[in-house]
This record gives structure tokens, sequence and C-alpha cells, in this order.
């Protein structure tokens, strides 16, 4: 069966055998964005945190006929090299990953909480991000987070003060 959705702002239709497919594995096999990762395959350990319609959300558990028609951001959509996003541009400030398997959905994850809470507490990073990261940089992801909070205020700030 054919599924269209947008990913990273481009409109993409793929042909599926199961509609029950994991977004995960159309993402990463079919449309060949590795960026996000496969850990746990039960939501538990969130490597595979991507958006959809800018709710965080667990690929691998999530069939891919729910994403018909909607918004799907990868780590490959959040910002690049050249114009990173504020999450992105914290993490690479703080040294955060390690390994770095894990780091795409922590980093997903963050930019989805910053949309709803922008400027989040310890408790609310606490509550809100549960992903797992077996190297520990659990202590540099709390301080790259309050980071971003700070530099999306601004860059925020920036861009009405040039509208
Ligand atoms: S791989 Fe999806 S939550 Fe672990
Ligand atoms: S940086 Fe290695 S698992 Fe998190």
């Amino acid at each position: 069966m054919k599924i269209s959705l947008t990913v990273n702002g481009e409109l993409k239709t793929v042909d599926i055998a199961d509609e029950n497919t994991p977004l995960l594995w159309v993402v990463r096999d079919t449309l060949d964005l590795k960026g996000t990762k496969f850990g746990c395959g039960k939501a538990a350990c969130g490597a595979c945190t991507l958006h959809v319609d800018g709710e965080a959300v667990r690929s691998c558990s999530y069939p891919v006929k729910f994403a018909e028609g909607k918004e799907v951001t990868t780590i490959e959509g959040l910002g690049d090299r050249e114009n990173p996003h504020p999450v992105q541009q914290a993490w690479i400030e703080e040294i955060v990953p390690q390994c770095g398997y894990c780091q795409p959905g922590f980093m997903m994850a963050t930019a989805a909480l910053l949309n709803k809470v922008p400027k989040p507490t310890d408790e609310d990073i606490d509550k809100n991000i549960i992903n797992v990261c077996r190297c520990g940089t659990y202590y540099r992801m709390r301080k790259a987070i309050h980071k971003a909070a700070n530099l999306q205020f601004e860059k925020e700030n920036k861009e009405s003060k040039e509208l």
C-alpha cells in the first residue's frame, strides 16, 4: 500500500507491504535517513525519537500508517552544519556526546520539550527527557538543555526584532 507523508519538509510517498511497519524502518531503510537509531525496539530507550506533527514519538513502536498525511521531522531535518538548531548548537558547545548513539533521540526529545516548555526546570527535564544513555552523558545533557533553552530564546528574540 502507498502512504504519503512529509519528511523534513519534502512530500514522500512510500510503498510498503505492511502498514503496521514501524515508522523507524521506513525512515531508515526506505528513505535512507540513518540518524534515527534503533535501540530497544519497545518504546523504552528513546533512541528512535523523531517528531510527528511536532510531537516527540518513539518511531520503533509507531506504525507508519499513523504518519499518513503528517509532518515528520528527523534529526537530519532539525538543523544542519551551517544553521544548527539551538539544541544542536548547545550539544556542540557542551560537548555532550560520548559514543553518540543515543544523542539524536535526546536532541529530538529536547527540541519537542522546548517547543512546549521554553525554559524547563531540572524537574521538567527529569519528567520529560526519559531517554536512556548507556554512556551516562546525563550531566552534560542537562547543562546542554538549559543552554539550548537560552539559545532558542535569544534566536526568537532576534528574529522578532528583525520583523
Ligand atoms: S528503539 Fe525505540 S524506544 Fe528504544
Ligand atoms: S552517548 Fe553513548 S549511549 Fe549515549
